[in-house]
């Protein structure tokens, strides 16, 4: 369970994360920098791994937005991570298609494999895991994809799920 503290834990942005959003902006016509909110926050994320209050609050400074303009954005788009999450989230699509072929028991076999239920984070770290919706990929479910760089795995198994569980744990070490 998410604590208040790490919430709410302050947040620096350093002089090359700033240098990056400038040069976001500097896209955009003057007046015009709300436009570069999303990749920033996206900077963001991939810096401090999620986007926390005060993330995006030091966001709504940078950018000269009220913090609800930036919370609305952060809090509608699924890919921006609004609570810490393990070192790889497996997103799982759980649409129809994928389904029909076996996405909820690969679900239900990730969560007992992990041990972990649905937005939770593993004791050591590594893994979070969701559902989220069709990832494009719906001739070969089920699939799941893994951020940052959103590597697809298709015509998942339950192996399958078993050995990138295992390569991914090796990886981290
Ligand atoms: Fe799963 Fe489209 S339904 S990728």
């Amino acid at each position: 369970m998410l604590k208040v503290e790490e919430t709410y834990a302050p947040v620096e942005f350093s002089a090359a994360l700033v240098s990056k959003f400038d040069e976001i902006v500097s896209r955009y016509p003057q007046g015009k920098q709300k436009s570069a909110l999303l990749p920033i926050l996206h900077l963001v994320q991939a810096e401090f791994g999620w986007v926390s209050v005060p993330a995006m609050d030091k966001v709504a400074e940078y950018l000269d937005l009220k913090d609800i303009e930036v919370y609305e954005v952060a809090t509608f788009y699924s890919m921006y991570f609004l609570r810490p999450q393990g070192k790889y989230m497996l997103e799982v699509c759980r649409t129809g298609p994928c389904c029909l072929v076996g996405a909820e028991k690969i679900m239900d076999h990730i969560e007992e494999k992990l041990g972990v239920k649905e937005g939770e984070v593993t004791a050591d770290g590594i893994f979070s895991w969701r559902g989220v919706e069709c990832l494009a990929a719906c001739g070969y479910g089920p699939v799941l994809q893994i951020g940052p760089e959103y590597t697809f795995y298709e015509n998942l198994t339950n192996e399958s799920v078993d050995k990138l569980i295992a390569d991914l744990r090796t990886k981290a070490k």
